[in-house]
């Protein structure tokens, strides 16, 4: 394996709390009358404290602070974990350091001290850019407040984007192309685009199967993922990922880290981690549950709810699912050097070979495994296919 590829190792930082649960998220998101953030404080620099020993010294390039709603947090806070990562760790030069932000007026009241602690890439959750559709989707904030909040995240941090979710409850394309047209021109160089999934055990889940929620067709929504794709390539925003659309240069380095299959500790509740220990490569699960979380790490200086060796097999297949996201796909060379083993010892040839025949795969396969954006939409049947 290229020491290279391995010296670097990123950080996912979970804050599991949210001012009012959205009716169509299953993130790990809990709301609670009063949080004790000096305790999850410690805690969070406890569990960071025992996963950079296991690791041992390396290159930080990017941490992100996710949730839930980590806007929530103290800049104190953050600027405790930023100080004790790049502590243990050293920090790349161009480190990229993301905080998700909920475009509420008091956490965009926020920006400029989490700026100042060295947070320099923002990401907001803004899903519409109508009053109607926030209101449906059970949001917190109103237009003005996420207009508000993107123009404040410009000011304050470098680097920001903003997700907006579409193919959502009667959303037309014509409705969509307009919406989308207003975000690019309020958009930096990074916007993250997702069609609004059904997630078992949420309201709108229990709400749409019983056809109280009626979204655009199966159809309709491959067109408008098209659609999106065209115009914000058009526009100078690459579509690089399956939802992430940048121009060239502004891509998430922190997300790259996951779909290239790359190190990264995860601490908080319910985070999720993928290290690399004396040539093992480990999948780690922290307990979900906020207050279980909690009272684990100050018994035993983590909360690990699992720890798994990833043998090569599941190693390869996590890191074809992960590389198929990407626009470019998987490089097979670089494959080989993280694996140990050729992409075809763990690829059907037939079924390859059949899927480029039908467009859903690009040529280049064995030295490149690459969707086309038809296949990007059907991507978990296609693995179905071709995972030996
Ligand atoms: C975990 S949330 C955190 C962001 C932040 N708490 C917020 O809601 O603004 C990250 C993003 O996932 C997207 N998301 C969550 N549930 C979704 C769903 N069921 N369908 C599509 N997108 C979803 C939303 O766009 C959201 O901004
Ligand atoms: S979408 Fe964001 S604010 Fe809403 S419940 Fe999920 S994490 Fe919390």
């Amino acid at each position: 394996m290229p020491v290279s590829i391995l010296n670097d190792i990123s950080l996912y930082v979970h804050w599991p709390f949210c001012l009012a649960k959205c009716p169509y998220c299953d993130f790990n998101s809990h709301v609670r009358e009063t949080v004790d953030e000096e305790a999850m404080a410690d805690a969070l620099l406890t569990e960071l404290d025992y996963f950079a020993n296991m690791v041992g010294g390396r290159t930080l390039n990017s941490v992100f602070f996710g949730g839930g709603t980590p806007s929530l947090m103290s800049a104190g806070t953050v600027s405790k974990v930023i100080e004790r990562a790049t502590a243990h760790f050293n920090a790349a030069n161009d480190i990229e350091i993301t905080l998700e932000a909920n475009p509420t007026s008091v956490e965009a009241g926020k920006f400029a001290d989490f700026a100042a602690v060295g947070v320099n890439r923002v990401s907001l959750g803004i899903q519409a850019l109508n009053d109607a559709d926030l209101r449906a989707l059970g949001r917190e904030h109103s237009v003005r407040e996420a207009l508000g909040a993107i123009e404040l995240s410009q000011k304050y941090f470098k680097r920001s984007n903003f997700d907006l979710i579409y193919a959502r409850m009667g959303q037309t394309m014509r409705e969509w192309e307009r919406e989308l047209g207003e975000a690019l021109r309020l958009a930096n160089g990074h916007l993250s685009l997702y069609q609004l999934t059904m997630e078992q055990g949420t309201p709108f889940y229990g709400q749409w199967r019983k056809g109280e929620l009626v979204l655009p067709d199966e159809d309709v929504a491959a067109e408008m993922y098209g659609l999106t794709n065209d115009i914000c390539a058009a526009a100078g925003y690459n579509p690089y990922e399956i939802s992430n659309y940048a121009r060239a240069g502004e891509e998430s380095r922190h997300n790259l880290t996951y779909w290239y299959y790359r190190d990264y500790i995860g601490v908080g509740a319910g985070a999720h981690g993928r290290i690399t220990v004396n040539d093992k490569t480990f999948s780690t699960e922290q307990n979900k549950k906020p207050e279980s979380w909690l009272k684990k790490v100050q018994k035993d200086g983590h909360s690990t709810k699992v720890m798994t060796h990833l043998n090569q097999m599941e190693m390869a297949e996590e890191m074809i699912m992960m590389g198929l996201r990407l626009t470019m796909g998987i490089d097979a060379s670089e494959f080989e050097s993280r694996i140990g083993a050729p992409i075809q010892d763990f690829t059907q040839a037939d079924q390859v070979a059949s899927l480029i025949s039908q467009g859903f795969v690009l040529e280049g396969f064995p030295d490149r495994l690459q969707l086309s954006v038809s296949g990007r939409t059907l991507l978990n049947q296609i693995l179905g296919r071709i995972l030996a």
